[in-house]
């Protein structure tokens, strides 16, 4: 059966990428995407949501949300992501958002879910954040919250925390907090995603679909920067929707993980225990190894099937 899921994100080259490879896999339902501000702001993601849901001829739901952190200021991506979030590649406009705040749509999903639901964040966590502070006893209908966020050892927002993580620590705390099982995708591990442009004339040459063309093009906007000595660039988001669809590709350790609420220069950094150092109790699974082969098929061969 499949595994029914929030897809919460901010699109973003990576998330086009996430928010595609959900579409294209049987093993997982996508109930609703909701949108957040982040890479770059709500007025961009939630069109380029919409544009990459009728770019694959998919009938589901997309619900605006925060445009902001909890707390503190939002900080953007655009070196990255380019000033429309999906580097000036346009695509085609997609239709109407649906009816609907993101925070209250993810509680009504819940609330009237026969299945427990997975919530998956690719995103500042604002928007999961909101829900489940807002009805804390809907966390028993999610199954568990697998998110793209944070890093054990240095960030790429600052020296100290991942990008995600910096945008709404608050937020990304508040789920630590729920209860319910958390995985992490961290930059560690999106780290052996490494997108090369080897990787994407693979792509091309897999499918010539226009999903398949648009995600070539806009990853091919990337800057290659020197985090990976110019090779590549890490296809970060869709390592969570993997994880979900092939377990297998990936190795867990489970570890305790402590936001740094400060405002200090480690502000967002997620504290990961991973040796058990703390003693405190585990809260959180962290993926750590990843098949870099395995990963690229899969994408490849799912990516080809869609329009
Ligand atoms: C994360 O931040 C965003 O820039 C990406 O889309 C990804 O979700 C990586 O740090
Ligand atoms: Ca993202």
């Amino acid at each position: 059966m499949a595994i029914p899921i929030i897809l919460d994100c901010d699109p973003g080259t990576d998330d086009a990428f996430a928010v595609l490879l959900a579409l294209a896999s049987p093993e997982i339902e996508v109930l609703a995407i909701t949108v957040a501000g982040g890479n770059v702001g709500l007025e961009c993601t939630l069109p380029n949501v919409l544009a990459l849901v009728a770019l694959a001829g998919a009938d589901v739901p997309v619900y605006a949300g925060a445009d902001r952190p909890l707390l503190g200021a939002f900080v953007n991506e655009t070196r990255v992501h380019g000033v429309d979030g999906l580097g000036g590649v346009a695509l085609p406009a997609g239709g109407e958002p649906a009816d609907g705040v993101a925070a209250d749509v993810i509680r009504r999903v819940l609330r009237e879910a026969r299945r427990n639901v997975t919530l998956v964040g690719i995103a500042p966590a604002t928007n999961l954040a909101l829900a489940l502070i807002t009805e804390p006893a809907l966390a028993e209908k999610v199954e568990r919250i697998v998110l793209m966020t944070g890093a054990w050892a240095e960030g790429n927002a600052t020296p100290a925390a991942e990008f995600n993580a910096f945008n709404d620590p608050e937020a990304l705390a508040v789920l630590f907090a729920c209860g319910r099982p958390v995985v992490l995708a961290t930059l560690e591990l999106t780290a052996q995603a490494l997108c090369t442009p080897a990787h994407l004339a693979r792509f091309r040459a897999a499918g010539t679909g226009r999903c398949m063309r648009a995600l070539c093009d806009i990853q091919a906007t990337v800057p290659l920067g020197p985090r990976f000595a110019g090779a590549g660039s890490a296809l970060h988001d869709p390592c969570a929707i993997a994880w979900l669809i092939r377990p297998e590709l990936f190795t867990t350790r489970d570890c305790t993980v402590t936001m740094d609420l400060g405002p200090g220069p480690s502000r967002g950094r997620t504290v990961i225990d991973r040796w058990r150092r703390t003693g405190a109790p585990f809260n959180a699974t962290v993926l750590e190894t990843l098949d870099p082969d395995g990963f690229f098929s899969l994408l490849g061969e799912r990516l080809a099937r869609l329009p």
